[in-house]
């Protein structure tokens, strides 16, 4: 079979380490063929992402802070620069919310960080797939997929804000597909069970949310990064060229129990 993403350019939002899910896209993409640029959040993480990035010769590491739209264009500015203009793929994989916000009770979040989690968590995707449209159009078309769970569905206890954030960016994923379908960009989310990520270790009960699914989910098992990656792929790849606007879920098929 020919690598499905020679010849294609990505850029990746998301990797803070090794066991990012967006790192496990980005292995997967980068394994068949794909160029692909990297940001990282914060100097913290730098030398985490550059050693990473450096592995699949990444031509471009920087940093981006989703909250910022000067800082977003800066980025896309830099991979037009590196990648002749165009661009292929685009990789959403952040989210945040206040580690105090994800225990205790949903009612009592405060104004200030409903809107920093929705801000980074989903707006940031309208954001970066605007600021991504014309170097979309250079190449014909472009790919776009988001990460998502299904607490912005269901009431998932703990997971609080971060639920109605993902709400928005479910959303936000149907009504980017409408809007930029007629450039030939598609946009889709992968909705998935619980992995064990530094945003994971945030969340209060994280260990009930997994002994849940192994109790529940018709598989009885967990799905690991790479599960992810191989259905991002997927979705970002030409095999999926009439797919947008979805949701994929890769959850040991936990969505669909009614107890
Ligand atoms: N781990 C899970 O169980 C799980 C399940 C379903 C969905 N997801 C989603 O997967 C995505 C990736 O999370 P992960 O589990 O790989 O954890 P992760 O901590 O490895 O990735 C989260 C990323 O978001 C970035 N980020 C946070 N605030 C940012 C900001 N202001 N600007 C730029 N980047 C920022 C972090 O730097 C980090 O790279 C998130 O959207 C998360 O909600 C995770």
């Amino acid at each position: 079979m020919a690598a499905r993403f020679e010849g294609k350019r990505g850029l990746v939002l998301g990797v803070a380490n090794k066991r990012s899910i967006a790192w496990a896209i980005a292995q997967r993409l980068a394994a068949e063929g794909a160029e692909l640029a990297f940001t990282f959040q914060g100097e913290r993480i730098e030398r985490s992402v550059r050693d990473l990035a450096a592995t699949v010769d990444s031509p471009l590491v920087t940093s981006c802070d989703v909250r910022s739209d000067e800082e977003l264009e800066r980025v896309f500015g830099e991979v037009a620069e590196r990648f002749d203009g165009g661009l292929d793929l685009l990789v959403h994989s952040v989210a945040y919310a206040a580690a105090e916000d994800l225990e205790g009770r949903f009612v009592d979040t405060p104004r200030e960080r409903f809107w920093l989690a929705v801000d980074v968590s989903a707006y940031s995707l309208v954001a970066a797939a605007r600021a991504a449209e014309p170097l979309f159009e250079a190449r014909g078309g472009g790919s776009i997929v988001t990460m998502t769970y299904l607490g912005g569905e269901r009431a998932v206890p703990h997971y609080n804000v971060m639920g109605v954030a993902k709400a928005t960016l479910d959303a936000s994923v149907r009504y980017l597909a409408w809007d930029l379908g007629e450039q030939n960009v598609r946009v889709n989310a992968v909705s998935a069970g619980p992995v064990r990520t530094l945003a994971a270790r945030s969340i209060a009960g994280f260990p009930t949310m997994e002994a849940i699914v192994e109790e529940r989910a018709p598989l009885h098992r967990h799905i690991s990064a790479d599960d992810v990656g191989a259905a991002a792929a997927f979705l970002l790849s030409d095999e999926a060229a009439n797919v947008t606007g979805t949701t994929f879920y890769v959850d040991s098929g936990f969505h669909s129990m009614g107890m």
